[in-house]
């Protein structure tokens, strides 16, 4: 989603900018622009497309100075256009704003500003911030920002220069990510890390209604109120390189071989062989708390919302506490039932996804405890929550998310496990096998990766079609839900996954000579049923790709093409099983000749409803 980066400092704040953006680009955006103090006015240069347009109207037209901000948008209100594009302005080019986020009441506020003799040019939301901030000028920035943010419903990630006073960007937020980066003699601002981390890896993660004021060489941070607020720095300990391609041709195919150690790092110090102990330093549920609790609800989106599914069959078939898995944005909206016997556990890679945040907001008012599992340290989600349990993916920069899901599936088998043992619902030596078998994935997971002719095959023969099907029973739903999202948000090929038992009360009548079929077929329990649906399809002409553990020849008896993956329990099949899946949506993409790593219409974070 829309990305922002600004800069104080000696150096041209313009290449910064640029630079900041295009490490923000894998948020997804559909225009850019900046605006640059050039010592005696503000200029802005912005554009609708790709980074590269922008830039190349800047070669035409240079401009220069110390003092900017630059922005990437994801249109949600106005199309994707020059006029609309980022950054704002008032009338007389005075201020200059940056907005990520949904100004909720900007209509009121527009017709208000108009019937004072304000005039606006787009329409977007955010070109209210600019003249709001104009109408409460007075010769003093910060009090008009204080007064304007003070009318704005919604959720902002806010930057804002003004020519009158050069020496200061001042930032603020609420609802939408915002950091600053601390430099020597240059500061900045950014939405996310990775836009500054070419400069400094000491940053603020600015909490929602502060307000940061930043000189070249001073940073200062304040409530909306006014009061000062002192605040940690937050260290980055991952490089810049993990954020690059590293030789690869997309973060995506990057992203898929880091799952080995993606899924190692996650289990590291939490399980260990010979230790019966889970050890889960950031979650303080006590085995009393636990007995209070009688139901589980996992809230998520997209892909994190899929990683919620495999944990209900592991926490509710280990654990035996039942557990309610529900789209974030319909959560909030159907009035649950949430009380302080209620454990809510929220997923997010990114800590910072709209909906999520406002699932674990109200189930925070309603005395339920809340567990995230995220990727990113000291976002959003991390910090409202009561407990976290983080995923070491590290960076994930492709929209389409892959390390993040897995590291996400063991964070769910973790807390499962951790639960199953406060309940005392699974013995010592069941724990054992589980964790000892974990603990085999990172191995496994490679083994899955040296594989990839057959799916490199699937995808030369398969890649025109328009639409392709996944089936599974019991966890291999769960996966097939994941696989077909991956394929259609990359390669635009229509598809859906179908729990296989399901079938004949209406979606085989989809099924038509030569339709692609994947089907995935590793639960034990339900493999004799699963067999026969993949007949059922079978028999009606689908082209079916089977996908089964290793020595299970059986299988091909009945399918076009089979993939193996290694023997494991079955419960912990869905994080071997998703990596072909993977692929194949990865080497489809790559056929069809999408942008794979910013798929259309498509945003990494989603900051807004
Ligand atoms: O950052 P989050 O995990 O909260 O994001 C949730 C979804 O937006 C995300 O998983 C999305 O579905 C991905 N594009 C899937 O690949």
């Amino acid at each position: 989603m829309c990305g922002i980066v600004g800069y104080i400092g000696k150096s041209n704040a313009v290449p910064v900018l640029i630079d900041g953006l295009k490490k923000l680009e894998y948020r997804g955006y559909d225009s850019a622009g900046v605006c640059i103090f050039d010592g005696c006015k503000l200029t802005v240069t912005k554009c609708k497309g790709r980074l590269s347009n922008l830039e190349d109207k800047i070669k035409d037209d240079p401009i220069s100075g110390n003092l900017g901000i630059g922005h990437t948008r994801w249109a949600t209100h106005g199309q994707p256009s020059d006029v609309n594009s980022h950054p704002h302005t008032n009338k007389d080019m005075t201020i200059g704003v940056v907005h990520n986020g949904i100004i909720e009441n900007y209509l009121k506020i527009k017709e208000w500003l108009m019937s004072l003799g304000y005039e606006f040019e787009t329409e977007t939301d955010t070109e209210v911030v600019p003249h709001l901030i104009d109408y409460f000028y007075d010769g003093d920035l910060v009090q008009a920002v204080m007064k304007a943010v003070d009318k704005l419903e919604g959720s902002y990630a806010l930057g804002i220069i003004c020519k009158n006073e050069p020496d200061k960007i001042v930032a603020v937020r609420k609802d939408s990510p915002l950091i600053v980066g601390l430099g020597k003699g240059e500061n900045f601002i950014a939405s996310d890390i990775p836009a500054i981390l070419s400069y400094t890896r000491d940053v603020y993660l600015l909490d929602n209604r502060e307000i940061a004021i930043l000189t070249k060489d001073d940073i200062k941070i304040i409530t909306q109120e006014g009061l000062p607020v002192n605040k940690e720095i937050f260290h980055v300990t991952w490089d810049a390189q993990s954020a690059e391609k590293g030789g690869y041709e997309h973060f995506m195919i990057k992203e898929i071989h880091e799952q080995p150690k993606a899924i190692k790092d996650t289990m590291t110090s939490r399980i260990m062989a010979d230790c019966d102990d889970i050890k889960l330093d950031n979650i303080t549920l006590t085995k009393e708390q636990l007995k209070n609790i009688d139901k589980i609800y996992i809230v998520a989106c997209g892909t994190a919302y899929h990683a919620g599914m495999v944990g209900k069959y592991v926490i509710e078939k280990l654990a035996r506490i039942p557990v309610e898995v529900d789209i974030a944005s319909e959560f909030r909206y159907r009035d649950p039932i949430l009380n302080e016997k209620t454990l809510m556990i929220v997923v997010s890679q990114s800590g910072e996804t709209a909906d999520t945040l406002a699932a674990l907001k109200q189930a925070k008012e309603s005395g339920s405890r809340v567990i995230a599992i995220t990727n990113v340290v000291g976002s959003s989600v991390a910090r409202e929550a009561d407990d976290v349990l983080y995923t070491w993916a590290g960076p994930e920069i492709a929209v389409a998310s892959t390390k993040a899901y897995v590291t996400q599936l063991i964070a769910m088998y973790i807390i499962a496990l951790y639960l199953a043992r406060l309940n005392e619902t699974i013995t010592i030596e069941e724990y054992r096998e589980i964790r000892d078998e974990m603990l085999t994935l990172p191995e496994k997971a490679q083994i899955v990766l040296n594989q990839k002719e057959e799916l490199q095959k699937f995808a030369a023969s398969n890649y025109m079609h328009k639409d392709i099907y996944y089936i599974g029973r019991g966890l291999d739903f769960a996966v097939a839900l994941e696989g077909s999202l991956k394929l259609k948000e990359i390669s635009y090929i229509h598809s859906d996954a179908y729990a296989a038992g399901e079938l004949k009360h209406g979606s085989i009548a989809l099924i038509e000579k030569g339709i692609p079929v994947i089907a995935l077929a590793t639960q034990s329990q339900v493999y004799d049923k699963m067999v026969s649906n993949i007949k059922e399809v079978v028999s009606r002409g689908a082209k079916v790709i089977g996908f089964a553990y290793e020595g299970n020849c059986e299988i091909e008896k009945t399918v076009n093409q089979t993939v193996y993956i290694p023997k494991t329990l079955d419960i912990l099949a869905p994080v071997l099983l998703v990596i072909p899946l993977q692929l194949l949506a990865y080497y489809t993409a790559v056929e069809k000749g999408c942008d794979v790593d910013k798929p259309r219409n498509l945003a990494k974070s989603v900051t807004v409803e």
